[in-house]
């Protein structure tokens, strides 16, 4: 089956992408208003872009309802320059569900998920200290895209934290000490790291001698 991608509405778009480009990193993004006010909230159209500069990209879509066509997160963003990625991994998945709600203005959603923060080095945001990898962010630019309110955040990391144990003098990082989660299909699949599988770099080299090597090989045959 084929789409012309101007033909689908919206929810079809929705539905085809989310559910074929799998599995997706989940940041579970740490800002504060300009009154100080802490805000978490998960996001999967999240990804790191390069290392050098090290950017990441967030993907917020537009609020439908009142009061304010942003997500608290994209209108924190704005106001404070700021934000912190928490790597999500299989103990967070619970508490970050909880920051997923979308809880009147009053009620305090790291609390409510009961988790902890920790203060940032470089941007006026918190940290959660449960999260095992945690990359402070300045927003470098944002685009607002299409008609309802959708942005998309670059952000330059300006501190990497990692939890201890997790990462050796040599800069190894142990990925089943990280344990971090992706997004799947559907609204609530989520997947491990732990079924994976090596697959080594062909070089130009290894390549032209397995050809000739298949080749000799059907010489021999015929
Ligand atoms: C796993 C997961 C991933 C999500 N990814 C996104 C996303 O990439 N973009 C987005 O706009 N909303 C995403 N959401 C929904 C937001 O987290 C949700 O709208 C949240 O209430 C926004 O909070 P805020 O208003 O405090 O920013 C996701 C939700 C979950 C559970």
């Amino acid at each position: 089956m084929d789409w012309a991608a101007g033909d689908l509405p919206e929810r079809d778009l929705y539905k085809l992408l989310v559910n074929t480009v799998l599995p997706r990193p989940i940041a579970l993004v740490t800002t504060v208003d300009a009154q100080g006010r802490a805000n978490a909230a998960p996001f999967s159209f999240f990804n790191v872009f390069s290392h050098a500069p090290p950017l990441v990209v967030l993907g917020i879509e537009g609020r439908d309802k009142a009061p304010s066509p942003l997500k608290d997160t994209m209108r924190n963003i704005r106001e404070t320059g700021g934000f912190v990625v928490n790597l999500v991994d299989r103990a967070l998945v619970e508490a970050m569900q909880v920051c997923a709600i979308d809880f009147p203005g009053d009620i305090d959603e790291i609390e409510a998920a009961g988790l902890e923060t920790a203060a940032s080095v470089s941007i006026a945001g918190p940290r959660l200290a449960a999260s095992p990898v945690q990359l402070e962010c300045r927003e470098t630019v944002s685009l607002s895209l299409g008609t309802r309110h959708r942005n998309l955040v670059v952000g330059e990391i300006q501190h990497i934290h990692i939890r201890d144990g997790i990462v050796d003098e040599r800069l190894h990082v142990d990925i089943d000490k990280l344990d971090l989660v992706g997004r799947l299909h559907g609204a609530d699949w989520y997947v491990t790291l732990r079924d994976r599988f090596q697959a080594p770099r062909q070089t130009l080299d290894g390549w032209r001698g397995r050809e000739r090597a298949a080749d000799a090989a059907e010489g021999e045959a015929s």
